[in-house]
């Protein structure tokens, strides 16, 4: 009924409308609001990020004979890791086998490397965690999606030390990328490169530094009309991490933009209650191969995930 085979430049307009529809249908039906709004077209930044970072890992499935796009799956190959993007069927499609279909492929990539796959994914959508569960990822930690409309005056608030947190440059990159090796067994240096060189706008990267001088941790946040939210980021502790998400969050005044927590660390969801922070919804990370454990605070996102 379908082929699989690599996204090309002239699918990205299909790809976007798919993304955009099949995202929104879930949300629609089970949680009463859409993800995307401002048309399909929005969901371009997809196409446009991933292609820029990892171009031609995006796997389509076509149908054999309308040719329609009935299923995309973006996947990113790091240095110590393969990571799993947005994966989307076509609601028409549903329960047909596009998705296994598209994660076997990008399992058997991940397998030749002999490397794990890592996603992070909605702890509230049975048909994904389903999907998931039955090609034996196991969920290593759970996240609660917070949210806050950041006053127009930005957060002030005694409790946040920003005087250690500052803007990165390009020269941060090789302290980034050990500190997450250090904080979760990953790396991805080629990423912050990206985000700090910033060539369309829609980034900001802050670090922070420990009394001595050392990168204690960083945050990324992007604005787009497809995504506003805080990630990717890790940090030595709670406190390190409060004052990330507070410097990010001072970028984004007047918006409400999304970011994610660990659930087992009460002193930082303590934290984004007291400055007015409200729960939307819960991902989990998840792991095919081996697991690593996290020394630190990870602070994941959806573009581009990490896991
Ligand atoms: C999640 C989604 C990608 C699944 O796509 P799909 O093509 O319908 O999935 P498939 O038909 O390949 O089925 C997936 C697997 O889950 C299994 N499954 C589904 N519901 C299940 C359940 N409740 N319990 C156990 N297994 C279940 C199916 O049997 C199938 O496994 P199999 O291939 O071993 O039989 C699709 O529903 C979608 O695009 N949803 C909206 C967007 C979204 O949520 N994306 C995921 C973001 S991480």
């Amino acid at each position: 009924m379908f082929s699989l085979r690599p996204m090309k430049k002239s699918d990205w307009s299909e790809v976007a409308s798919l993304i955009y529809l099949s995202t929104n249908h879930w949300y629609e039906t089970k949680q009463g609001h859409p993800a995307f709004s401002g048309g399909p077209q929005v969901c371009l930044l997809f196409c446009q990020v991933y292609e820029d970072l990892d171009p031609g890992c995006c796997l389509i499935a076509e149908h054999n004979e309308t040719g329609a796009i009935m299923g995309s799956c973006f996947y990113h190959p790091r240095e110590t890791h393969v990571s799993l993007g947005i994966m989307n069927v076509h609601p028409n499609f549903f329960g047909a086998g596009v998705a296994s279909a598209l994660l076997n492929e990008i399992i058997d990539f991940t397998k030749a490397r002999q490397m794990s796959l890592r996603l992070v994914s909605s702890a509230l959508n049975l048909d994904s965690y389903s999907l998931y569960n039955r090609k034996g990822f196991v969920p290593t930690a759970i996240y609660q999606d917070m949210m806050l409309e950041v006053p127009k005056t930005g957060i002030e608030n005694p409790k946040f030390d920003l005087s250690r947190v500052r803007d990165a440059d390009l020269e941060d990159i090789s302290a980034m990328g050990a500190l997450e090796f250090e904080v979760s067994r990953i790396s991805r240096e080629r990423d912050y490169c990206y985000f700090i060189e910033n060539d369309d706008d829609i980034w900001h990267v802050s670090i922070s530094e420990d009394k001595d001088g050392q990168v204690d941790g960083f945050l990324v946040s992007v604005n787009h009309p497809a995504s506003n939210m805080l990630g990717p980021g890790v940090a030595r502790s709670a406190e390190v991490a409060g004052n990330l998400i507070v410097n990010e969050l001072n970028q984004h005044k007047g918006r409400s933009p999304l970011f994610l927590v660990p659930a087992d660390n009460r002193e930082l969801v303590d934290a984004m209650f007291s400055i007015g922070a409200r729960n939307c919804e819960l991902h989990f990370s998840q792991v095919l191969g081996e697991q690593q454990p996290i020394n630190g605070v990870v602070m994941p996102t959806f573009i581009p995930e990490t896991g």
